[in-house]
Formats: C-alpha cells, structure tokens, sequence
C-alpha cells in the first residue's frame, strides 16, 4: 500500500515536474519572439530613419545631371531579376514600380534614398512583405547610379501612363 501510494506521489511530482518544465518552456519562447517581433520593428525604424537623413543628403546632389538612359541600364543589371525588365515586377520577388504610388509621391532624391537603403518586411510602407535589400543587393551603386535609376523610376512611370492611354484610346475608337 506504502510502496503504490509512494509511486503515485512519484508520478504526481514527475508531473508536475514536466507541467514546469513546459510552462517555463512556452514562458522563454513567448519572451524570444516578442523579443524578435520588437528588434524587427526597431530595424524597420532605423532603416527608415536612416532613409530620411539620406533623403535630406541626397536632395542637394539631385541638381547633379540625372541621366535617364544610365539608369536604365542600371536598372537592367541590378532590378530586373525581382521587378522584371519592364518595371511590372516578378511574383513573390519585387513589386510593380509602372503604377507605385510610391514612386509618384517621391522625388528622385528621396527614391534614391529610399533604393540606398532598401525595406524590411515590417515596415509600415511594405507593399509585399517581403524585404527590399539595400541598393538593391548592388553594393556598388553610388550616390550618382542611385540618382539616375531614380530618374529612370520616374520615367518609367510616364511610359506606363502613356501606355494605358493609348489602349484605352485604341479601345475607344475600336
Ligand atoms: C531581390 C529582389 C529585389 C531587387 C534586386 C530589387 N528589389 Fe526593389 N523591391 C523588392 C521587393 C520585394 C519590394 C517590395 C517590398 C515591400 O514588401 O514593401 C521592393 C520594393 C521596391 C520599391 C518600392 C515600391 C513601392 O510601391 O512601395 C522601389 C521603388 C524599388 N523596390 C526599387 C528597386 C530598384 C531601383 C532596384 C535596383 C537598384 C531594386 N528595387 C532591386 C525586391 C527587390
């Protein structure tokens, strides 16, 4: 009688052992990814910050020429592969930069800014949720490649807009 009543206290305490163990398990886990939820958003703050220093450093070298063709062949080597040739962007790799409102609401120097120092997922601005690496992966750019894809960005806009006008014109006299 002693000896079971001894064991079930055993098992009672090897229980209970086991219930503290993954309590305190799920306690270190809960810390560890709210720790790393809040360390991804204070990145995701100093990315942002750092873009608005730079835009204010940037904005003075855009009365440098800006040269649209340059850009465009920067373009093609370091942004194509994730928003594809034309700017509409590659599924699950980079977002569509023809019809940004993003591109629309910046000037070259803050886009040069903005492609000097990529997003992180928890951005506010994400569009994706995906990262946007710095310089676009192309720890080469400088400030003056940064400033003429950004003036590329830009026309790359006016193209599209040209272009949905003229389908919907060759629509309407159809
Ligand atoms: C490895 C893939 C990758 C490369 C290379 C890349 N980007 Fe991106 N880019 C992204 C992703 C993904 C996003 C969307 C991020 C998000 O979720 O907000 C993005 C977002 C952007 C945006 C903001 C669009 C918006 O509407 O908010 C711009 C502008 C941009 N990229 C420009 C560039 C330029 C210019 C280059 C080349 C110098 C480049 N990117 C290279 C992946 C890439």
């Amino acid at each position: 009688m002693n000896s079971t009543g001894d064991q079930n206290s055993d098992v009672a305490a090897e229980a209970m052992k086991s219930l503290k163990k993954q309590a305190l398990f799920a306690c270190i886990a809960t810390a560890t990814i709210t720790l790393s939820a809040f360390a991804a958003l204070k990145m995701a703050d100093a990315v942002r910050e750092q873009t608005k220093r730079d835009m204010v450093a940037i904005d003075l070298a855009k009365y440098r020429p800006a040269s649209v063709p340059r850009g465009r062949a920067r373009f093609m080597e370091t942004c194509a592969s994730c928003h594809g040739s034309n700017g509409a962007g590659m599924p699950k790799q980079g977002a569509n930069l023809r019809f940004s409102t993003f591109i629309a609401d910046h000037q070259p120097g803050e886009l040069a800014a903005f492609i000097r120092n990529g997003r992180t997922p928890n951005d506010p601005q994400t569009v994706m949720q995906l990262p946007m690496p710095p310089r676009g992966g192309n720890g080469n750019l400088d400030e003056q490649q940064l400033i003429d894809i950004a003036a590329y960005l830009r026309e790359l806009q006016k193209q599209a807009q040209d272009e949905l006008q003229a389908d919907a014109q060759s629509n309407a006299t159809r």
